[in-house]
């Protein structure tokens, strides 16, 4: 994709698309920060070559226009905090009032724009719509890999009316981290997959057969599996219209030659709750009525056995129910057991797993930690991002009108 480091910026208005859907709490606060703190380095090189900066985000999902609770007015003083310098927020992203706040703009200024899911046109990506976003701007940048799997006008349409279409920092960083290091590994190449269901993360097992040389399974995907096998499950979770596509799984991993490692023991409660009673059982003696909720301490070593030696790591996904303590461990010791890897790149991928990493506190010490849920799990399956290849084309265009 193209290179924001190339681009001349000064004095140039760069539409930045980032990813600032932060989690808020009930009084709007900020529960998580990191993905502001994710934009900041493509901000901070832009302020530093004194581009006139219009940044946009999508927030929650709005359906009925402008709502109080979706706007991006929290993100205004962390994000200002972050850069060293004022923000200031526009109360649209489109028309008068973005221009009227660019007239005054210095170089090396930041102007955050309302949420673009105030417009119905934004998910439909709309050509006028995408057009009006992408009137005042020089460059876009865009630097949201978190809805980069979204076909939207902010994310794919605006680059349609640019010259210049370029990923930011961290999309460059996700591209080289879930693509780059996922197609090209250093070997060996261990994949942690984990999470309650199989059905969403086929696609992403699948995909990783033809890359990696053992996949580690967790999470309440395992007992579909050891079903498919013939084994008792207890009351465990599991989806009885997948246990064709498990044993499947299991024949392509064979035949590709990649070891699937499947835990050995389990720690079972007598109901889904915090306060549950629990046992540690080996998998092939699930007590009937009995609900795997973690994986087992022999499983926690064999897991660290077949970790050991690993030069790249991608984990997707807990062990367990996390959430409750009683079912933390497995979850907690891979996190902690990829913390300790110094000599392996470890990324993590997404969603569940990175809220793990950063419970445990070893989020510091992993090489990369994805900012993207949904768009993380497409790039993994191989599918293409609209928003990604969207600045493919774009390339072209730009190296078309420099020459
Ligand atoms: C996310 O949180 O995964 C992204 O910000 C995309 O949001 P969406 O699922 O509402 O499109």
């Amino acid at each position: 994709v193209g290179d924001l480091s190339k681009a001349d910026l000064e004095g140039k208005v760069v539409f930045v698309r980032a990813d600032l859907n932060v989690p808020l709490d009930g009084d709007l606060n900020i529960s998580d920060d990191t993905r502001i703190r994710a934009a900041v380095p493509t901000l901070k090189y832009l302020v530093d070559n004194g581009a006139k900066v219009l940044l946009a985000s999508h927030l929650g999902r709005p359906k009925k226009g402008p709502e109080d609770k979706f706007r991006l007015n929290p993100v205004v003083p962390r994000l200002s905090e972050l850069l060293g310098q004022a923000v200031e927020k526009a109360e649209d992203c489109i028309g008068e009032a973005v221009t009227s706040k660019l007239a005054t703009m210095k170089n090396g200024s930041v102007l955050l724009l309302e949420n673009v899911r105030f417009y119905p046109e934004e998910e439909k990506n709309d050509p006028e719509f995408a057009k009006k976003l992408a009137a005042p701007a020089d460059i876009y940048v865009n630097d949201a890999f978190g809805t980069a799997h979204r076909a939207h006008a902010s994310t794919e349409g605006v680059t349609k009316y640019v010259n210049t279409s370029v990923a930011g920092f961290c999309m460059q960083k996700e591209l080289d981290y879930l693509d780059g290091a996922v197609a090209n590994p250093k070997r060996p190449f261990v994949a942690i997959v984990g999470g309650s269901k199989v059905s969403s993360k086929i696609g992403v097992i699948e995909s990783l057969l033809s890359s990696c040389d053992k996949i580690i399974l967790g999470g309440g995907m395992i007992f579909t599996f050891y079903k498919a096998r013939g084994m008792a499950v207890g009351s465990s979770l599991v989806e009885e219209d997948k246990l064709e596509l498990a044993k499947e799984l299991e024949i392509k991993a064979k035949a590709k030659g990649v070891e699937i490692v499947l835990p050995t023991d389990v720690i079972v409660a007598d109901k889904f709750a915090p306060d549950a009673n629990t046992q540690v059982v080996d998998v092939n003696a699930i007590p009937d009525g009995w609900m795997g909720l973690d994986i087992g301490p022999k499983s926690i070593d064999l897991l660290k056995d077949t970790l050991k030696g690993a030069k790249t790591v991608i984990w997707n996904g807990p062990m367990g129910v996390f959430e409750f303590e009683a079912f933390s461990k497995g979850t907690f010791a891979i996190a902690n057991e990829l913390a300790g890897m110094d000599d392996c790149i470890t990324i993590i991928g997404g969603g569940d797993s990175v809220a793990a990493v950063e419970k445990a506190g070893v989020a510091e010490k992993m090489s990369h930690i994805s900012t993207g849920g949904g768009a993380s799990l497409e790039l993994l399956e191989g599918k293409v991002l609209p928003g990604v290849a969207a600045l493919d084309e774009s390339e072209v265009l730009v190296s078309a009108g420099a020459n």
